[in-house]
């Protein structure tokens, strides 16, 4: 597992600290108390989070806890775009801006909270009017414009059940997730920017449409600008319908349906160690009570604040804190579409001075890419009003924090290290940004009312071991999507009823978490989560490959890329044009974040007597290091050659 590397053992004498600032901890958030509280309390404690929402009817009991199922405010009922939207509009918060938005050419438009809200409204119209009701799913497939958010807010306000597909996958990764959902209903966009380049959305969705028979609909956002002149999308007459065709004549209001706290809000579907992605289910008043809880208290979230998260909506990142958190506090949310490095790589500093961003939530893996492009490049923009800093998604190696902190935080701005995951749909372990005294690349202590810890195997506690959630929490996942089973088997079978996250993880002297990365066969390159088995799937699906094996391999600036080792069939010659092909397969099949940093052809793969691979050898062979314990193999000489071979590949 995870906890036997070296390097790790170093990190936790990690000895520099870095106490909050006493101003910013006088006017924090979160004080210390809330710590108190929670212990004290902690159901009590998530009922006073939840009361700061607005419901329609009160819950009547906080927390059934019948493992591995969890219930969160019992009877309560709310509507989660009322939430984010209606209750901002009386006051001042009307005419506050909720998004901002920056187009990668440069086009920008802004939402006041009023707007935002009649753009919502309409859209939830026009899908009522397409027939899509309470407990309908509906699939978002969109670039990073304000329409993903709005389409996200209408499901909501209606009652429809979202399923945001990240704009990078294939068609045939939506159309798998389509039909997982049963989708009523496709939004999409003619296509969209990334660095330089249209991104083709409606014609990847046309051809995913080909195989998910349940989608009725499809509703096409126009991007605009020069991208709709020259895209040229065709749309089908009785399915297709633009979007603001579809809004033209819908009324600026609409009463949002009143949903009970457990109904599910949205699916996502999320790489897993074997099959297909699964879809994590997440329900409504639980959700939105912790994402809100969080956002407010760990982003120390102020009235004047500028706040960007720069994940996409399709991950849960961009779930809960580009949409849900921040607009549930009524904060102004930026989002941008692009890339960091168009027209050049200064642009996310361009954008923080221009917008006076005052919290920045971003990626390791971001941030190792800006420490390559050099320092210059942040120098070169105004970044006073930055005064947080977060950071998601993977391990931070301690010099991309130091960095971080130095060149971007200009020493100034805390940094909040934040662990959670898509099946925990809110931050769960995280400084206190005016509280908690930070490491470099430690994410510190469980949030107030989180229960975390280190256990090993048999579920003892362990300073070294796998990182466990002790009890359940408010924005917990409440089942995978048709399929409880695999819900039970994925989390629940290792200890009984005890949350297994999948992360290896150890404790310090300070009781700190270390996160040491997966101990399952799930990779994360560059903050996305691949299983190595969609991978071997999408490589033995090509008529060439006999078999392969996926592993992760250390990268700098993506924390892990893919390796794959392929055997190919009888008679099939090992060409670096097959490489080529091999490589743009697996990004047909998945997209283009799942393509192979490097194919290794070997005669064969290392495996047990029994026929299992041994991922292990693999992994040592891909790391350069010395090859582990070969005696349990079928044949130890198959691994002497691939290290060969794969040392003189280079
Ligand atoms: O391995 C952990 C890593 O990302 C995984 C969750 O991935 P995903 O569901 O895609 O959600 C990512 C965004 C919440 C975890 O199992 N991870 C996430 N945050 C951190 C992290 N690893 C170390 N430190 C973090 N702060």
């Amino acid at each position: 597992m995870a906890g036997d590397s070296g390097a790790f053992d170093d990190l936790l004498h990690e000895d520099r600290r870095f106490d909050p600032p006493a101003d910013f901890s006088r006017d924090a958030v979160a004080q210390p108390e809330i710590y108190t509280r929670a212990d004290r309390d902690r159901e009590a404690y998530w009922a006073d989070w939840a009361a700061e929402l607005e419901w329609f009817e009160p819950w009547s009991t906080v927390l059934e806890w019948t493992p591995p199922h969890a219930k969160w405010f019992l009877g309560g009922k709310l509507n989660v775009s009322h939430n984010c939207l209606d209750r901002h509009l009386d006051g001042p918060g009307r005419t506050k801006p909720a998004l901002i938005w920056e187009g990668e050419p440069g086009d920008t438009r802004t939402y006041t909270y009023e707007e935002l809200h009649a753009e919502v409204c309409r859209f939830a119209n026009g899908l009522r009017s397409l027939g899509v009701g309470r407990g309908d799913r509906v699939t978002i497939y969109l670039p990073m414009i304000p329409e993903a958010a709005v389409a996200m807010l209408a499901c909501t306000r209606i009652g429809a059940i979202h399923s945001v597909v990240f704009g990078g996958f294939s068609p045939e990764s939506l159309a798998d997730r389509n039909n997982d959902a049963s989708a009523k209903v496709l939004i999409t966009a003619d296509g969209g920017w990334r660095r330089g380049q249209p991104i083709r959305l409606k014609s990847n969705a046309d051809a995913a449409l080909e195989r998910s028979p349940t989608v009725e609909k499809v509703v096409v956002v126009r991007r605009g600008g020069t991208l709709s002149d020259t895209l040229g999308v065709t749309m089908e007459p009785g399915r297709d319908v633009w979007y603001h065709d579809l809004l033209a004549d819908m009324p600026r209001t609409c009463d949002p349906e009143s949903m009970d706290a457990e109904d599910t809000l949205f699916i996502l579907y999320t790489s897993g160690t074997t099959g297909m992605p699964k879809g994590v289910v997440h329900t409504t008043g639980g959700y939105l009570t912790q994402v809100a809880a969080t956002t407010k208290a760990v982003f120390d979230l102020k009235d004047d604040d500028v706040y960007w998260c720069t994940a996409d909506v399709g991950w849960i990142t961009g779930h809960s804190y580009i949409v849900y958190g921040p607009l549930a506090n009524g904060a102004s949310v930026l989002m941008y579409e692009g890339a960091p490095d168009t027209p050049d790589q200064g642009r996310f500093w361009d954008i923080c001075q221009r917008y006076g961003v005052t919290i920045f939530y971003t990626a390791p893996t971001a941030i190792r890419a800006f420490m390559r492009w050099g320092e210059q490049w942040p120098a070169g923009y105004d970044l006073s009003a930055l005064r947080l800093l977060g950071t998601v998604g993977e391990p931070i190696n301690p010099e991309a924090w130091m960095w971080y902190h130095r060149v971007i935080g200009g020493e100034r701005c805390p940094i909040v290290d934040t662990w959670w995951q898509t099946e925990t749909g809110a931050i769960m372990i995280t400084p206190l940004p005016g509280v908690t005294t930070t490491k470099p690349g430690t994410a510190t202590r469980p949030f107030p009312g989180i229960e975390a810890d280190v256990l090993d195997e048999k579920g003892d506690p362990s300073h070294a071991g796998y990182l466990a959630i002790m009890s359940p929490w408010p924005s917990m996942l409440r089942t995978v999507w048709g399929d409880d089973q695999r819900f039970r088997d994925t989390y629940w079978s290792k200890w009984d009823g005890i949350y297994f996250a999948g992360d290896g993880a150890k404790r310090d002297d300070d009781e700190y978490f270390w996160i040491l990365g997966r101990v399952d066969d799930v990779l994360n390159v560059a903050g996305h989560r691949i299983g190595t088995m969609e991978v071997e799937s999408a490589l033995v699906d090509h008529q060439s490959v006999a078999e392969s094996a996926v592993v992760g391999k250390s990268h700098d600036i993506k924390g892990q890329a893919i390796a794959a080792f392929v055997t190919l069939k009888d008679g099939i010659e090992p060409t670096d044009d097959l490489m080529a092909e091999l490589r743009a397969h697996v990004g047909e099949k998945i997209g283009a974040i799942a393509k192979p940093e490097m194919v290794v052809f070997t005669a064969d793969l290392p495996k047990t007597r029994s026929g299992k691979i041994m991922r292990r050898l693999l992994r040592d062979i891909a790391e350069g290091n010395a090859v582990g314990d070969t005696t349990t193999l079928a044949d130890p000489e198959v691994v002497r050659r691939l290290k060969q071979k794969y040392e003189e590949d280079g």
